[in-house]
């Protein structure tokens, strides 16, 4: 497959294929987009303005595609994969892959099955500086990493999307959190202790503001909570905190990742994803100790606007033509969602609000 031209179709032509997929995909050598799936009575107009046609369904589409893209909501993702790997169809989806591990696990093995890729959209790990940061871990600089602090704090973003496919604050965040921290480290929490809490930052009342989406969020019920905290323990120890809020209120939105390992720490901050803060934000800084030392500065290169992305498909799409493995790449993603589902468990047990 490495020489021909890749067929490749859209499933879901929502707020992040218009960013992200649709962007990428109609304009590579060596790859034909094909067409979209999409019920939204707009989907002819957002294919035309890309150079490309409308299915009415995945069925439809399947036949003439080596590659489909889902980039619907969450809880759609593992059904549409299904039909992708039973027709022989490599996927890209976008995170979360689905919304159970067991899911993720019965995927992974229809997928080595029918002899073709399963990738999930985990855009941050294509990112310079947490690529920078998760190098500087695996190169030993701070010791086994023994406490995870991971927080992704919006100012006001709360997604624009009512409806019963929306995901939570947990999943929308937290899943690119989570991922990170296992990718990032050894760090294994499928036997974990896990807690989970949430809450909502903003007074009962308060209107809603869209601001990621660059929009007033007009119709939109609040979300039942807009922040979470999830703690978990792995096997040898090593504690883990996630912290995601689409709703702080903060002047500007922030992503830290704090790594205190057992000879030194690494502490990353910076801007994730498509915030408006993003440029407006100094730099990610990324500094380091070393055995109670103070911090230090470390250079970090600085990332363009959504280079990520490109990064992401660049290298999915080299996975695709056999370039790179990709079953183990999975894995992170598969204790990423068991440990989701946990705190996803808890939360639905009793929330405090
Ligand atoms: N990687 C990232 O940085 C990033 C950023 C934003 C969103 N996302 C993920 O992308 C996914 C979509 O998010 P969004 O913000 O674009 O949502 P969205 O609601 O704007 O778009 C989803 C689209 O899917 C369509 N759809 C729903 N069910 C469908 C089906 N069965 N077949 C065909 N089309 C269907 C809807 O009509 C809608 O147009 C989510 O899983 C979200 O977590 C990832």
């Amino acid at each position: 497959m490495s020489e021909q031209t890749l067929r490749v179709g859209i499933v879901g032509a929502g707020w992040i294929a218009r960013k992200a997929q649709l962007p990428y995909f109609a304009d590579r050598r060596g790859i034909r987009l094909v067409g979209i799936v999409d019920p939204l009575p707009d989907t002819d107009v957002v294919a035309r303005d890309w150079g490309t046609t409308t299915y009415a369904s995945l069925e439809a589409l399947i036949p003439d595609v080596d590659v489909v893209c889902v980039c619907t909501p969450g809880p759609t993702h593992a059904e549409l994969i299904r039909i992708c790997l039973l027709a022989q169809k490599h996927v890209i989806c976008e995170k979360p892959l689905a919304m159970t591990s067991g899911e993720v696990a019965e995927l992974m093995g229809l997928a080595r099955r029918n002899g073709v890729g399963m990738f999930c959209c985990m855009t941050n790990r294509y990112r310079a500086d947490v690529q920078y940061m998760a190098q500087r871990i695996r190169e030993g600089s701070i010791g086994a990493p023994r406490m995870l602090t991971f927080s992704w704090l919006r100012s006001r973003g709360v997604p624009a999307r009512p409806g019963p496919l929306s995901q939570g604050v947990l999943w929308d965040l937290g899943s690119h959190l989570a991922d990170l921290a296992l990718w990032m480290t050894e760090w294994d929490p499928t036997e974990s202790a896990v807690t989970a809490q949430a809450t909502r930052l903003r007074p009962a009342g308060a209107p809603l503001v869209a601001s990621w989406y660059g929009s007033a969020c007009v119709d939109v019920t609040p979300p039942a909570y807009d922040t979470v905290l999830l703690t978990a323990q792995g096997t040898d120890g090593t504690l883990c905190r996630i912290e995601a809020s689409w709703d702080s209120g903060l002047p500007h939105d922030m992503c830290r990742l704090l790594v205190v390992g057992e000879a030194g720490a690494l502490m990353l901050q910076t801007v994730f994803g498509w915030s408006p803060h993003r440029q407006t934000v100094e730099t990610p800084a990324l500094s380091m100790s070393h055995d109670g030392g103070p911090w230090t500065p470390s250079y970090v290169p600085q990332d363009r606007q959504h280079t990520e992305y490109s990064a992401q498909f660049d290298h999915l799409i080299g996975a695709v033509r056999g370039n790179t493995t990709w079953i183990t790449d999975m894995e992170p993603t598969r204790k990423s969602i068991h440990l989701l589902e946990r705190a996803e468990g808890i939360l639905e047990q009793g929330r405090p609000i």
